[in-house]
């Protein structure tokens, strides 16, 4: 029967207890609203570990002032259930007061990786997600801790993060899960009705025409962008937020596509919903 734990200390505990025993941890943090994706990222966590901590937690720091925090889904009945089904021993539900009680003052700032990509549009983001990221690690003390690459900047900045401040949690990522017709999974995928779920789907597309134009022998990525953008724009409701062709390791814009170039997107459906997803041009999945 999975254990469903709201204090930070109980949290600890039951780590340090399991650890004691000789069992590794695996973690999967989420703002809950599970889809396919997060049930994935549990069951490798479950691959990978001895037992599995999932955490729900919609993390106010990480939300930008004009942003979803107030409307963001969730389900928490449903979520207990999934998470339960993919062989969670433990999800931790804390609330805000609990994680950002009155008087903290401290943030982690990961400088350079963020800022570029979504951190030209969200300012502040990535610093509330490396500063939860961090609690939760230091609530939890993983082995192991499982991210999506949908949110592929979130990944480099975090393993950047766990290398510069020495935090023993081997980051795993999980290859992007998506539907049948090719859209990314995402929690925001529910703020979609049926035609702006239409003009969601001009993402994985673009990111297959660019594949197709790769195999083809393209590698200028001004040429790509190019008509990556007449396709997007091709879609009604769809406003661009970036199109960028950067290399994995340091996100950084490349002059020619290689294996390790990455298209990354962001495109605002229906002038409220943004959305983001990436891929490898060359000889890798996701
Ligand atoms: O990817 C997410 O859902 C969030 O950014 C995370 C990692 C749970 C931190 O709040």
């Amino acid at each position: 029967m999975m254990e469903i734990v709201k204090m930070p200390s109980e949290m600890t505990a039951w780590s340090r207890k399991e650890r004691s025993l000789g069992h590794s941890i695996g973690f999967v943090p989420t703002m809950g609203f599970f889809h396919e994706g997060h049930l994935a990222l549990m069951r490798l966590a479950g691959q990978r570990a001895d037992k599995v901590v999932a955490s729900l937690f919609v993390n106010p720091t990480q939300f930008g002032p004009h942003e979803d925090l107030s409307n963001y889904p969730s389900d928490v009945a449903r979520d207990c259930q999934l998470a339960e089904e993919s062989g969670v021993a433990v999800l931790f539900v804390p609330d805000a007061e609990t994680m950002y009680p009155e008087g903290a003052c401290t943030t982690v700032a990961v400088n350079g990786l963020t800022r570029n990509l979504c951190g030209v549009d969200r300012p502040g983001h990535f610093d509330g997600v490396t500063t939860i990221v961090t609690k939760l690690f230091n609530i939890v003390q993983p082995d192991l801790a499982v991210f999506g690459r949908k949110d592929f900047q979130q990944l480099v900045v975090i393993r950047q993060m766990c290398r510069d401040l020495n935090i023993g949690v081997k980051i795993v990522g999980h290859p992007i899960v998506r539907e049948a017709d090719g859209l990314a999974m995402s929690s925001r995928n529910s703020y979609l009705t049926d035609s702006l779920r239409e003009a969601a789907l001009s993402l994985s597309r673009a990111i297959q025409l660019a594949r197709k134009q790769t195999a083809s022998g393209e590698r200028d990525p001004g040429i790509m962008a190019a008509s990556v953008r007449t396709l997007i724009d091709s879609y009604p409701d769809t406003a661009i937020d970036y199109i960028q062709f950067v290399d994995q390791h340091d996100l950084k814009a490349v002059k020619t596509i290689t294996c390790d170039t990455v298209l990354a997107l962001a495109v605002k459906i229906g002038g409220k919903v943004r959305l983001i997803d990436n891929g490898f041009l060359l000889d890798k999945d996701s």
